[in-house]
């Protein structure tokens, strides 16, 4: 299912994601740094990179609740992307409670043992919640186009990714030639054009096609 929230063509949650996955996990990495050298300019950095990590979760959020309500309800995608997304809110906490407390410290920008304790949690957890946002779109199609195949149109096209591109750019006429082998599904067999390439189908004359039933003799076109 196509995502809700585009930009371009293609969906703006994992365009926004970079950012807050980014900066937080470099944060905690730098807060290693610094346990490690004891040198107090990783904590600063470190804490000025929560703080806009925190702003990029907030916005990547917003895109992401946006797709999810458009999940069909009673799906495993569903559940999974509540999961993904209140896993996500946990870890935005946890660093929004790390960046108050070093904010806050007698020493500016040093973190205590509980500013850590909260990164280094808020990180595991990320790792968990980013794996189920990888479930989502690999495995559950959440946010891919539908038809998508390794030979679709480009995204700024009109046409939808199931049309197949042709040599040339140009759209390659398809003639119905026969009826459905399936006859509870609606497929037909076409003959399309000598660059026809089909999904994951080797180049071949003859296509069987998903979609609506049509009448051998009809001319379909693709691309
Ligand atoms: C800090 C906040 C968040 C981060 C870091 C994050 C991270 C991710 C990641 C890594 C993916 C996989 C992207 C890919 O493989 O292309 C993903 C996908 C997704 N996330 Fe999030 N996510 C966040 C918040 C949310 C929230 C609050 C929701 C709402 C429930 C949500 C819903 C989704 C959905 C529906 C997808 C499927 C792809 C899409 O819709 O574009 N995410 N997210």
């Amino acid at each position: 299912m196509q995502s809700r929230a585009k930009m371009l063509g293609h969906a703006v949650h994992p365009i926004l994601i970079v950012f807050p996955l980014g900066l937080l996990a470099t944060a905690v990495i730098f807060d290693i740094i610094r346990l490690v050298t004891d040198r107090d300019s990783f904590a600063l950095s470190a804490g000025h990179m929560i703080g806009a990590g925190l702003v990029g979760g907030a916005v990547a959020a917003v895109f992401g609740l946006v797709d999810w309500m458009a999940i069909p309800a009673g799906t495993r995608a569903k559940r999974i992307g509540a999961l993904h997304g209140a896993g996500n809110a946990v870890v935005v906490l946890l660093f929004l409670v790390s960046f108050l407390l070093r904010l806050n410290s007698t020493e500016p920008w040093q973190p205590n043992a509980l500013a850590l304790m909260c990164s280094f949690v808020g990180f595991a957890i990320a790792g968990m919640t980013g794996w189920l946002g990888g479930e989502l779109v690999e495995r559950l199609g959440v946010s891919v186009d539908d038809g998508a195949n390794v030979d679709a149109s480009s995204s700024l096209s009109r046409a939808p990714a199931r049309a197949t591109r042709s040599a040339g750019g140009r759209r390659t006429p398809a003639t119905v030639t026969g009826k459905s082998s399936h006859p509870k599904t609606a497929i037909a067999v076409v003959r399309v054009g000598p660059y026809h390439r089909d999904l994951g189908l080797p180049r071949c004359p003859t296509a069987t096609y998903g979609g609506p039933a049509v009448p051998p003799g009809t001319v379909v076109v693709s691309g």
